[in-house]
């Protein structure tokens, strides 16, 4: 699959952003003896949380920089929770901070995201930096839609003038990929659950954008011929043989037809994430330090 022209690699995009990441780290840490550090934050035993937590450590230290890990009980108090995040905050070897979510319902997720200093907040997900990309302005942004744009621009080269449609309107997915395209100058349309004749809209994408969290739910006949189609579900439905398999917001197969690239789940958008965030907590570092991003990472 890898070799099919019409299949994007996120696995093999992930790579090479991770390599050019560590490249710039080393040279960072030559030129101005700066090595930056990722604090993950998670609270309780929940399996897939426990996975991410694991290779996001796993790849944060393998580009070159440092990973604090911080894992507190599934009772936790919210004040606990709260105080390690300004412990984190003033921690100046810690220039990335991300809280895992989601979080158990004793504890207020956006409490917590709006106790993280926005200047550490790879996730993107503080109010102040949802507001900064709001208005058009350098802000952290949530590392899914960050590579959504790297994956699609990528294919299509320039995204002036294209027509997106982006399908689901989350915070952390659907509202921030519409704003990166805006400022991409792409023409921009959020559908959600209440759009009317949504088959007939996603027709008219240039550029789809699949983020729903509904297994298959984008047809084949509802892509454009040669569309590009970005898909960021990831869901585990059951096979008829009882067992289970991950699939996309899109009906893969269908859709691969019409297609003039699609990203593959798993293997697409997935795998880009965790880069992403690496990509942030660089960006973040030298932000906080008053160094200009490495140039390797700048296109
Ligand atoms: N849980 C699943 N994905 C994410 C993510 O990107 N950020 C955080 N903080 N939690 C997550």
């Amino acid at each position: 699959m890898a070799d099919d022209p019409k299949i994007i690699d996120g696995k093999a995009f992930a790579a090479n952003l991770r390599s050019k990441i560590a490249t710039a780290l080393s040279d960072l840490k030559k030129a101005k003896g700066l090595v930056p550090g990722l604090a993950v934050v998670l609270v309780g035993e929940d399996p897939a949380s426990q996975v991410y937590v694991r290779n996001k450590a796993k790849q944060t230290v393998e580009v070159g920089m440092l990973s604090f890990e911080h894992r507190l009980p599934e009772d936790a108090s919210e004040e606990e929770v709260l105080n390690l995040v300004e412990q984190l905050n003033k921690d100046e070897r810690v220039h990335g901070i991300l809280v895992q979510l989601p979080l158990p319902d004793q504890i207020d997720a956006n409490k917590v995201i709006g106790t993280i200093d926005p200047a550490k907040d790879v996730d993107g997900f503080h109010i102040i930096n949802a507001g900064l990309l709001a208005t058009g302005q350098d802000a952290l942004v949530p590392c899914t839609p960050v590579s959504c744009v790297m994956l699609a621009k990528d294919r299509l080269g320039d995204l002036s003038g294209v027509n997106a449609v982006v399908v689901g309107r989350s915070n952390i997915v659907g509202k921030p990929v519409a704003q990166l395209l805006l400022k991409e100058n792409c023409t921009v349309t959020i559908a959600h659950s209440r759009t009317k004749d949504l088959p007939g809209l996603c027709r008219t994408a240039d550029l789809l954008i699949a983020a729903v969290g509904r297994p298959e739910m984008i047809k084949g006949d509802w892509i454009k011929p040669g569309a590009c189609v970005i898909d960021v579900g990831i869901n585990r439905i059951e096979t008829d043989e009882g067992k289970t398999r991950l699939v996309g917001d899109v009906a893969f197969k269908e859709a691969y037809e019409k297609v003039g690239a699609i990203t593959p789940v798993p293997g697409g958008v997935g795998p880009m994430t965790i880069a992403c965030l690496l990509f942030n907590t660089v960006r973040a570092a030298c932000a906080s330090n008053n160094i200009d991003v490495p140039e390797i990472l700048k296109s």
